[in-house]
């Protein structure tokens, strides 16, 4: 595991600026990317980069991480449409492909087997964020190792904060994620962390018992794991035992 602490400034120019060069030396890279405030100020770094021509998203592929059962088309907290608004819709050219989950389209199962089937064909980098409660994905507490790609209940406070923190318009009933065996089968995790609230849980995450009560925990089990954190959310990490 590769742990990179950055100063709340500096953080998401670096991430940005390392998938630039992540692209410019793999334009057809399948990248995984998750929605929610933690990757937002990387996807704004990205897209002024991107329109800039540092580097294309022209002949990459974006695959979704996961999204909610429940909520309109146009909901705010929509992933993919969060993710188009705040880095897709902000370039052009857009990615050769990007693979949405069809909740709209399909009963939920069938959304998520279809899904499934998408990562499977093989993704390069994985970008996560860290639910408060472990979470990576919707692979809430009690999610394992060799969890698939499915529909999941989310825990109270999940389905809350689509309301609260992403401005859903009603709580939403359940999420698609992809599971986190697809998640250790991408070649390269970068798990993205910032802010004080999440010190805690990203400390129990990398030092902790691996185990299901903290999912993220897992991750650790992969060749090629980069943590990307702000100082606050690394204090007590980078602290001596
Ligand atoms: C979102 C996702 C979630 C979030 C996590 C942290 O696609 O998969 O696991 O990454 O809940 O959310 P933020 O970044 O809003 O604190």
């Amino acid at each position: 595991m590769e742990l990179d602490v950055l100063s709340v400034d500096a953080w998401a120019e670096r991430v940005a600026g390392d998938l630039v060069e992540r692209l410019r030396s793999e334009p057809t890279l399948r990248l995984c990317l998750p929605t929610g405030d933690t990757p937002a100020p990387v996807y704004a770094a990205l897209a002024t980069r991107l329109e800039a021509g540092e580097a294309s998203l022209e002949h990459a592929t974006v695959v979704l991480l996961d999204e909610w059962v429940g909520l309109d088309p146009d909901d705010p907290a929509r992933c993919d449409g969060r993710l188009r608004r705040e880095l897709l819709d902000r370039v052009s050219p857009g990615p050769a492909a990007f693979h949405r989950i069809l909740v709209d389209e399909l009963a939920p199962e069938e959304a998520a087997a279809r899904h499934d089937e998408v990562a499977a064909g093989g993704l390069g980098l994985t970008l996560l964020g860290l639910g408060a409660n472990g979470h990576v994905g919707f692979n809430e507490p009690g999610s394992t190792a060799d969890g698939p790609t499915r529909v999941v209940t989310l825990e109270a406070g999940s389905g809350e904060a689509a309301v609260a923190r992403y401005g859903a318009k009603r709580v939403p009933e359940a999420g698609i994620t992809l599971g986190i065996a697809r998640l250790l089968a991408s070649d390269e995790i970068w798990l993205l962390v910032t802010g004080a609230r999440k010190a805690e849980i990203l400390d129990q995450a990398l030092r902790g018992p691996m185990g299901p009560d903290v999912p993220a925990s897992f991750l650790r089990s992969h060749h090629k794991l980069r943590v990307v954190a702000d100082t606050a959310a690394a204090a007590l990490v980078t602290r001596t035992p």
